[in-house]
């Protein structure tokens, strides 16, 4: 069963007390048999929520393809394993602009992240500059294609697409439910087209860039929308809650 998922990525956001805070209030919230709720938490608030997690998966927002080593400042996926984390997000524009990540090192954490057994959001979306030029489709092609479609049928359920357009990024500009829909239902034919129908139709493609409890329930009411990847609209607990109940 295709599962509808509101992903929250906290950033670089939030003091513990709040972190705990609006997780509390998520745990409180009933979710259908094929809901979902991630929580993207930075690193140093991970082991608190896990302690307190009852039903809300627990993602970190990033980590370093090394098991171990001399790496001073980062975080391993066996440090994550360590706190029992269940998600890693990949891929995130912001990692990819800010810190270079390249396709290659994307690649190569996303092979990390399925041998692990972790469930990764992989992330995709185009530039303002790629949209005004209508090339949008072919990039995020090329995208899925560098960095996700060498993973064989079975290691493919492991992820969820988030479709992102960066220029919708904490701009207040969200995508017309037209161009958010007609985007995810390319992004699915091209996983049939690599991988089948059935992972195709199981996978859970989220939309991401200025979702809100505003139009959240216009999106999500698209076919081939099965939630969000939610940034600012998910550092307030009411806010994030109404998001939820329009899945
Ligand atoms: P905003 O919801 O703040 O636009 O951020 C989206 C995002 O980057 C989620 O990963």
């Amino acid at each position: 069963m295709r599962k509808n998922i509101v992903a929250a990525n906290w950033k670089m956001n939030l003091t513990k007390k709040e972190a705990l805070s609006i997780f509390e209030q998520l745990e409180e919230v009933q979710l259908k048999d094929n809901q979902e709720i991630i929580v993207f938490s930075p690193y140093v608030f991970l082991d608190a929520l896990k302690q307190k997690q009852k039903k809300v998966k627990v993602g970190a927002q990033n980590f370093h393809p090394a098991p171990h080593g001399a790496y001073t400042g980062k975080v391993s996926i066996n440090h994550l394993l360590d706190l029992e984390v269940e998600c890693v997000l990949i891929g995130h524009s912001e990692r990819r602009m800010l810190f270079n990540e390249s396709d290659e090192l994307i690649k190569t954490k996303i092979d990390v992240a399925v041998e692990n057994k972790l469930e990764i959001v992989f992330c995709c979306g185009e530039p303002i500059d790629i949209r005004n030029k209508s090339s949008h489709c072919s990039y995020v092609l090329q995208q899925m294609e560098a960095n996700l479609f060498h993973l064989d049928h079975e290691q493919i359920k492991q992820i969820s697409i988030a479709y992102e357009p960066v220029w919708a990024i904490g701009t207040g500009k969200t995508a017309t439910t037209e161009q958010a829909e007609n985007m995810h239902r390319f992004i699915r034919m091209c996983v049939e087209q690599r991988y089948g129908f059935e992972i195709s139709n199981e996978m859970s493609i989220l939309y991401g860039g200025s979702c809100n409890a505003t139009n959240s329930s216009e999106l999500f009411a698209c076919e081939n929308i099965d939630g969000g990847l939610i940034g600012g609209a998910s550092l307030k607990a009411e806010e994030l809650c109404k998001i939820i109940s329009s899945l």
